[in-house]
């Protein structure tokens, strides 16, 4: 079904893909800036130069404004916005989440959107609150896909479609959205109403929201988080399997005072630098981009050239491998983004299922890297690993290694491994030399399997000060397991 969706790499559930519309290829992870037909802060015919490949507008508010509805009938979107590559427009949900009603049907505004040309059409989705009783998140969702179906039969031709995934926080209902959406194939697949997520912080509810969601769909199709403008959560998001985000963010941090960064926001006022090497910020001071009279313009445009930055950034990393590494960076900017981190990370068993199985050097970022899907997976494989005879384990060379059968290397947070796969990714990691409680707590665990699995092995395990945990006596309790302390090596 999607095969105007290309992927061409991925790391973790994230992926490099490109997506064909009727105004050209789209390369993703990207942001669409969200264009206000009203007000223009600046020009969508600008916009490629900050880096943006797609645009999206709210169809509705054309719609309902006489002058933008005539002349985008009469000229189309692109003309009405000055802008000749892809467009995708909104139906109006957002506004129906704000204002509790709106003027148009889901006939009337799909029929709208494909009449003045959009690239991706949205129907009109119920974007249900995150808390609302599980009832009516349901009664919501099944409207919703009915909606969705409609739209379906009245879309043939060029213009993509996008089937917004609804239910609330309930995982189940994401997930079921997601799967009968898939059903009934749509091209492009945003995930709605995130925003009160985002907007309170709650980016672990968030993490639950996209993986359920993510669940029901087919992996290859595209993702679009809805509302979702601000960098510091695209390495995350993108991990998850988002591809394209939108971003009023810019625009609207900017009418605040605000000013973005990858690692949070700043409010004008209270910067003394500018920690941006932008065109804006290096022809201000932060003194003169205060007193700016276009101070709300300015702003936006260092908003949009840092969010395309870490577009960019985020790209590299899966090109790379090291995506992973990048969200555990990301994340560490905010507590409540830590906490999503590791709500990820209870999603490994999904994860380790698309991660690819060779990139480049792990590199372990701090306890949190110890739940990762290689590490995970990792302890699958131990279960296809058979081991006879006597067995040294080791983190460090010695001169014993001739002495034994096997030799195996002792590295937390994987655990205990033949010494021939060192070099073999993830093993190759980059890790600590005085390894946290996570790590250990892992390794053990992964090494306690091991010697579960191998009853007719007899382990020599050369120990060390740095690797002390609990957990080491419970592998002293094994008849074939020997602690040896390092002083009498
Ligand atoms: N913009 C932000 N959230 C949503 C959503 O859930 N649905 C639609 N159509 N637009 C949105
Ligand atoms: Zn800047």
């Amino acid at each position: 079904m999607s095969s105007r969706f290309d992927i061409i790499h991925k790391d973790a559930a994230g992926r490099i893909g490109r997506l064909a519309t009727s105004h050209g290829v789209v390369e993703t992870p990207t942001v669409m800036p969200v264009i206000n037909p009203n007000l223009q802060t600046i020009k969508p015919s600008e916009m490629k130069d900050f880096g943006a490949e797609i645009l999206i507008t709210n169809s509705y508010i054309i719609f309902r404004k006489d002058e933008l509805r005539e002349k985008a009938l009469k000229d189309g979107l692109h003309a009405l916005l000055d802008y000749d590559g892809p467009i995708m427009t909104d139906s109006g949900s957002f506004q129906l989440s704000v204002y509790g009603e709106v003027e148009v049907t889901n006939e009337m505004i799909i029929d709208f959107q494909k009449k003045i040309g959009t690239d991706i059409g949205v129907p009109l989705d119920i974007p249900t609150p995150p808390d609302v009783p599980y009832e009516k998140a349901k009664e919501d969702m099944d409207i919703t896909i009915q909606r969705l179906k409609e739209a379906k039969e009245l879309v043939k031709g060029d213009m993509l479609l996008a089937g917004p995934v609804q239910g609330a926080i309930y995982k189940d209902l994401r997930e079921e959205c997601a799967r009968e959406l898939s059903e009934v194939g749509f091209d492009v697949y945003p995930f709605g109403a995130v925003v009160p997520l985002m907007e309170s912080y709650r980016y672990a509810d968030l993490v639950d929201v996209i993986a359920s969601s993510k669940k029901g769909l087919d992996p290859t199709a595209p993702v679009h988080l809805f509302g979702a403008g601000h960098p510091m959560m695209f390495a995350l998001a993108v991990a998850l399997g988002c591809d394209l985000f939108d971003s009023a963010a810019y625009a609207l941090y900017a009418k605040d005072r605000r000013y973005i960064t990858s690692r949070g926001t700043y409010h004008v006022d209270d910067l003394k630098y500018l920690p941006c090497s932008c065109p804006v910020c290096m022809n201000h001071t932060a003194e003169e981009l205060k007193k700016a009279h276009n101070c709300t313009e300015l702003l936006a445009r260092h908003n949009l050239y840092v969010t395309f930055e870490e577009v960019r950034e985020v790209k590299q990393a899966i090109w790379e491998g090291n995506l992973l590494e990048l969200v555990e960076q990301r994340c560490r900017s905010h507590p409540r983004m830590l906490e999503a981190l590791k709500q990820m990370y209870t999603y490994s068993p999904w994860l380790e299922q698309c991660d690819p199985s060779s990139k480049s050097t792990l590199f372990y970022c701090g306890p949190e890297s110890a739940r990762r899907p290689e590490v995970l997976r990792f302890n699958k494989q131990l279960e296809r690993l058979t081991i006879e005879g006597s067995v040294l384990i080791r983190a460090y060379p010695t001169k014993k290694d001739s002495d034994y059968d096997n030799v195996m290397i002792f590295k937390p947070p994987f655990g205990s491994y033949p010494q021939e796969l060192a070099e073999i990714y993830p093993l190759n990691a980059e890790v600590v030399r005085t390894p946290d409680y996570e790590s250990l707590e892992t390794a053990y665990q992964n090494t306690i399997k091991l010697v579960e699995l191998n009853p007719k092995a007899t382990f020599t395990f050369l120990m060390n000060d740095r690797f002390d945990h609990p957990l080491v006596e419970k592998l002293a309790e094994f008849d074939n397991f020997t602690i040896v302390p390092p002083k009498n090596e």
